[in-house]
């Protein structure tokens, strides 16, 4: 049987959306983080060569007296960027402020923010990539000499005021590292790329995180939540409460492997981790466009999502698990997926279903 399927078809919802398996953090999400976010490096779990390089440069700065070189962490969204800041902030003994670009909108913003920090203190800026120009201009004499260059006056009196700030070192996070102005790029000393977890790794956060909330779950279990979550503990932590809300209402509320996977199928959430949106967006490609290349506008008019969400939260994933490739014509899907969307073959456009 081939089906031909309409546009309207690849639009949600064909299954409903599936936010716990999107990386992008929600209010939600922040409260919870903040109660289960490892505090020291012998609790973060992953990104191990990270750690080794960022303790190395701790223990020089410490020794220098001086603060940290200002750092920027790239990668998919999820993988603890804002915990890492927290760990290295509670390892210099120093204070964080936390903020986003998109809350540093206004001039003033930035400048309140800049005067209010403390000598030693950690500014956490998530999203940089999203700053304004007014914005990365006050941030570029910060970062440099620490000094706020403030102008006064019109046009003929224009005046300039140079206002020194204390030492504080800037960490930037961004899931687009090609979006940053070369500028404000070239102002960070420490660039480093946050990775997925492996399915290990995951376990491992998820079995602790379930010990901080009093989850009982074994280790088949915790590798059953691991293995669908993406490379990301922060959908693994977002699974294992929805696992266990399954676990305590159909059984005696511990996890087992039988267990996680049941409460995941009934999520949607197939073997790989995909949601429907991803389905959605790999059936729309082999479907509509014999497995591309298609443009990003195209398959998110088609699936109702937008590119942001696509190319941010969506792709990451899809192309680390060689289901999606990014082609200078447009995304192309691999033959793997037509296997795992269960297609017969490759550029076959017949279907099981
Ligand atoms: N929760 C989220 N990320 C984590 C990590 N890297 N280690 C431990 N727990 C986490």
């Amino acid at each position: 049987m081939s089906i031909i399927a309409d546009d309207n078809d690849f639009k949600q919802p064909r299954e409903a959306k599936n936010p716990v398996t999107k990386a992008e953090t929600t209010e939600f999400d922040k409260n919870f983080e903040n109660c289960i976010r490892p505090k020291s490096f012998d609790t973060y779990i992953g990104q191990s060569a990270l750690k080794e390089a960022l303790q190395i440069t701790i223990e020089a700065s410490k020794k220098r007296e001086l603060p940290l070189d200002h750092l920027l962490f790239y990668g998919p969204p999820g993988l603890g960027k804002t915990t890492l800041a927290g760990v290295i902030a509670e390892q210099m003994g120093a204070e964080i402020k936390i903020t986003s670009a998109p809350a540093l909108e206004r001039p003033r913003d930035i400048i309140g923010i800049l005067m209010s920090l403390k000598g030693g203190e950690i500014l956490f800026i998530d999203e940089i990539h999203r700053l304004n120009k007014v914005a990365e201009e006050i941030l570029y004499p910060a970062m440099e000499d620490f000094v706020l260059d403030m102008t006064t006056g019109k046009s003929q009196t224009v005046k300039t005021l140079r206002i020194p700030l204390p030492k504080f070192t800037l960490i930037g996070a961004t899931t687009k590292a090609g979006a940053l102005s070369g500028p404000l790029r070239d102002r960070f000393g420490i660039i480093h790329r946050l990775e997925f977890y492996t399915e290990d790794e995951l376990a491992q956060v998820i079995k602790r995180t379930a010990g901080i909330l009093n989850i009982e779950i074994d280790t088949k279990g915790a590798h059953a939540i691991a293995r669908r979550s993406r490379g990301t503990p922060r959908i693994a932590n977002r699974l294992v409460k929805r696992v266990s809300d399954y676990a305590l209402v159909k059984h005696d509320g511990k996890i087992t492997e039988t267990i996680a996977n049941q409460a995941l199928d009934i999520l949607k959430i197939d073997e790989l981790g995909l949601d429907n949106t991803d389905r959605n967006l790999l059936k729309l490609i082999i479907e509509k466009y014999n497995g591309g290349p298609v443009g990003i506008e195209t398959i998110a008019t088609a699936i109702g999502e937008d590119t942001r969400t696509i190319e941010d939260v969506c792709e990451p994933y899809l192309l680390q698990a060689g289901l999606l490739q990014r082609t200078p014509r447009g995304r192309k899907v691999s033959p793997s997926a037509y296997g795992h969307l269960g297609y017969k073959k490759y550029s076959d456009q017949q279907t099981l279903f």
